[in-house]
């Protein structure tokens, strides 16, 4: 499909800052998240002609593949995965940028002669040696291969080279350390860009306006006024292949510690100085330094993990975790967390934040609901025979959007009420697809826009409040010990009684 976007003819059409000529390079390229991902996301901007038309790809992995062969398997990866290849003469220009250069990710010598490929390129191609490093590799490379990029000598422009780091970001918090240690004598804090793909969507930055940018919702955003706030990541995909990684990860470490937790801290931080890089990230890691889980000699009060046996999805019957291809018949790994946070501040004191995430849900949905408290006496008759919270949910994704829930009188004479949504969505209201959340952070990390990336002492934080969770989790336990779920249902039963012992209950979803 042709888009309005990049039809030759358009003109005047107000344009996004556009990023300086540059070279991304990509180690791990022949893997799913750049053929899935990165590139189609890459190939959408440049249809709609966000990025300079010298962009220039090299992909480096250990295969022995051609430029040729990477160009075509880009091809398939963008018509398969993202939205079509559109004009052929875009495609034919894009990928007269597109290279492989294959190698060892510890092999200097590999580096010297990537380094001297790159200096080619930049005469050829006019990228005026503006780099993008993207570490897509297994997280036991990245210190290695910051390293050889230091060596030689490849990071040593602040201005003009950086560095994407995928997640996760260490494994705990002493390895997150160490990463940040070795990443911080090659680079400086202003050239590394750790990525969290979920401060790329539209809606996770919409948090932050919706918060600050609105009279009404700041002065209720606080004890006084909230009884509990909810977060749920819900997905419907089980293991998808990736045993290897997820065996010795488990959702606290896949989902929790990056993902919820900035949906987390953006909910939950203090208003920053400005919307410059520094300021947001100061309040996100003060916010994360005042919370811990709610209970910690307990952590059975406060945390519930789970797996999915085998169940049903849509009407098939799905394996469950230990039949997975690749997953050990006796994992004790989690596919399902829950959490009770509590934050130490003035604003949040005595206000739990639960959080929960699985694979295999019933549906794919992230929300964050703010559930305020009940009024003080309840005159009406409330159709559920109880008072109901006053509810704000922002529905991060799918059916992107804001609604209000409150009590209306149901028609009639009697003086019954009953709860109805006041809803938002951005389909209706904007009528256009969101960016793309890898294209956002790419074309941010090209401007030298730090803002929806992750600071060092930020992921630390993150870490170090799971540290009472991830010890007992990894300690050996009888396989038969852990919670199960059937996979199409919400997770185990314990999870329920995370909210129900506090006399509350999740969202239905
Ligand atoms: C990734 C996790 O970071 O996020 C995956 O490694 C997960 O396990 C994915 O499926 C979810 O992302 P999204 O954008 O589909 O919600």
């Amino acid at each position: 499909m042709v888009t309005l976007l990049e039809n030759p003819l358009r003109v005047g059409l107000q344009q996004d800052r556009i990023p300086e000529p540059q070279i991304l390079v990509i180690f791990g390229a022949s893997g799913d998240l750049t053929q899935r991902k990165i590139v189609p996301a890459i190939y959408q901007m440049r249809r709609e002609r966000r990025l300079p038309p010298e962009l220039t790809i090299v992909g480096v992995a250990r295969r022995q593949w051609s430029h040729e062969f990477f160009r075509e398997h880009l091809r398939e990866g963008i018509e398969e995965f993202g939205n079509g290849i559109g004009y052929e003469a875009i495609w034919d220009d894009f990928a007269k940028g597109l290279f492989y250069s294959p190698g060892d990710i510890d092999d200097p010598a590999f580096y010297q002669s990537l380094k001297s490929f790159l200096a080619e390129l930049d005469d050829k191609r006019g990228t005026k040696g503006n780099r993008v490093f993207y570490l897509s590799v297994a997280p036991r490379f990245f210190g290695e291969a910051t390293q050889q990029l230091g060596g030689a000598g490849m990071l040593a422009e602040p201005s003009k080279q950086r560095l994407i780091i995928e997640k996760p970001f260490g494994k705990d918090l002493a390895s997150a350390q160490v990463l940040n240690r070795v990443v911080q004598e090659v680079c400086k804090e202003e050239q590394i860009y750790r990525i969290d793909h979920y401060l790329g969507k539209e809606t996770v930055q919409n948090l932050m306006v919706f918060r600050f940018a609105n009279a009404i919702f700041e002065p209720l955003w606080n004890r006084q006024f909230v009884d509990h706030v909810q977060i749920t990541v819900a997905e419907t995909v089980g293991l998808e292949g990736r045993a290897g990684y997820y065996e010795t990860a488990g959702a606290l470490r896949d989902m929790v510690q990056n993902h919820l937790m900035q949906l987390f801290c953006l909910t939950a931080m203090e208003a920053p100085n400005s919307l410059d890089a520094d300021s947001i990230r100061n309040e996100k890691t003060k916010v994360l330094q005042a919370t811990r889980l709610s209970d910690i000699d307990d952590l059975s009060q406060c945390a519930v993990r789970g797996q999915y046996s085998p169940g049903w999805m849509k009407g098939q019957s799905v394996p469950g975790y230990r039949e997975e291809d690749g997953a050990n018949p006796e994992s004790t790994v989690q596919t399902f967390s829950a959490l009770k946070l509590e934050i130490d501040n003035w604003r949040w004191k005595g206000v739990p934040f639960y959080m929960r995430t699985g694979k295999r849900m019933p549906k794919k949905v992230s929300e964050i609901s703010i559930h305020f408290n009940e009024v003080p006496h309840l005159m009406f008759q409330s159709a559920a025979q109880q008072m109901n919270h006053n509810v704000l949910a922002l529905r991060i994704q799918p059916d992107e959007g804001i609604s209000m829930r409150f009590e209306v009188k149901t028609p009639g004479n009697s003086l019954r009420t009953r709860s109805v949504d006041m809803d938002f969505r951005y389909d209706a209201a904007f009528g256009q697809a969101n960016t793309d959340a890898y294209a956002r952070l790419i074309i941010d990390c090209m401007l030298a826009d730090q803002t929806l990336f992750t600071r060092g002492d930020e992921v630390e934080a993150s870490w170090r409040l799971l540290t009472p969770l991830l010890q007992a989790w990894d300690a050996p336990t009888d396989p038969s010990a852990i919670p199960f779920y059937e996979a199409g249902t919400w997770g185990p039963v314990e999870a329920e009684f995370l909210l129900n012992k506090d006399r509350r209950r999740w969202r239905r979803l």
